[in-house]
């Protein structure tokens, strides 16, 4: 088996592989894939042209692929993971009616399932109706922005804990949220996570984006700010790759390395992508040894 190539879209994150359609379904080449995607943070590959079944397909050979419509999981949280494995992703009720309200949060940067012990370890995502205008996805490498810090810095961050709320992934997105759609946003289970993970891989990467509502025992302002000014950092244009999407994308994330979000769109043009969510496979882990994570 040769090699799989590929191309790095930018000098932190992303890379679009040099694969055909038979080779990505037969499997034979998804430990390359899984390989690149750890190490680029997003994999492209244009001209894949994959229905649902073969996104399925494809998502079961790099992981395990989610499953179930609406189920709390055992700690409480929900997982809306669609038809068998593949989420409709769209913001019209029509398409989506269950999910619609709570995508507009997709627009801000983010990490999916912050909520859960264990996040996707990755997602993968293919067109099904692009927006007329707008509608690109961008991502940034929460590796690369905590490689940067100061060292001192990055000692400090690894003293902290966040805790990751509905309300605070959701709020800022949308301006016609009702008290009853907010009363379910806060019925929802906070999490606490470390703020850097220290990955199995000796990797670290920052756990950021719009759930993390507050720092753990910090005052509200700076606490605030500190989250502020680490999301700012994190996805300075260096840290970030933009995708201009085409008919017949498949575009996948490394969940555990990169934060993405959606630019507006023209919300008349229907944008649908079928999503498949792969389940992560290591819980997020504190650098320090000693640093005790309450439940
Ligand atoms: C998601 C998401 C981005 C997009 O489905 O989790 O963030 O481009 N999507 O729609
Ligand atoms: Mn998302």
């Amino acid at each position: 088996m040769s090699e799989l190539r590929h191309i790095p879209l930018t000098r932190h994150i992303g890379s679009q592989l040099e694969i055909g359609r038979d080779a990505l379904l037969s499997g034979e080449y998804a430990a390359d894939i899984r390989r690149v995607l750890v190490e680029r943070g997003v994999v492209v590959i244009r001209g894949a042209h994959i229905d649902d079944q073969q996104l399925r397909t494809v998502a079961r050979s790099l992981g395990d692929l989610r499953l179930g419509l609406s189920k709390r999981g055992a700690d409480g949280a929900t997982l809306n993971e669609g038809d068998e494995g593949v989420l409709k992703v769209s913001l019209d009720p029509e398409i989506n009616p269950q999910y619609a309200r709570f995508l507009p949060g997709n627009h801000l940067w983010h990490m999916d399932g912050p909520y859960e012990e264990i996040p996707p370890f990755a997602t993968l995502f293919t067109p099904y109706r692009m927006a007329n205008t707008g509608g690109d996805t961008m991502f940034a490498s929460t590796y690369a922005a905590f490689e940067d810090l100061p060292e001192d810095e990055k000692d400090f961050l690894s003293t902290l804990r966040v805790v990751h709320t509905m309300p605070a992934a959701l709020f800022a997105s949308m301006r016609d949220v009702t008290p009853a759609e907010f009363a379910v946003w806060h019925s929802y289970p906070q999490r606490i996570h470390p703020l850097v993970w220290h990955h199995k891989s000796g990797h670290k990467s920052l756990v950021i984006g719009a759930a993390a509502a507050w720092i753990d025992g910090m005052h509200p302002a700076e606490s605030h700010d500190l989250l502020e000014r680490l999301t700012r950092h994190a996805t300075q244009d260096k840290y970030v790759y933009r995708h201009k999407w085409k008919a017949g994308d498949l575009a996948i994330w490394d969940n555990t390395g990169a934060m993405h979000r959606v630019l507006a769109f023209d919300l008349a043009s229907k944008r649908e992508y079928h999503r498949a969510t792969l389940n992560g496979e290591e819980p997020i882990t504190a650098v320090t040894k000693d640093f005790a994570l309450q439940p």
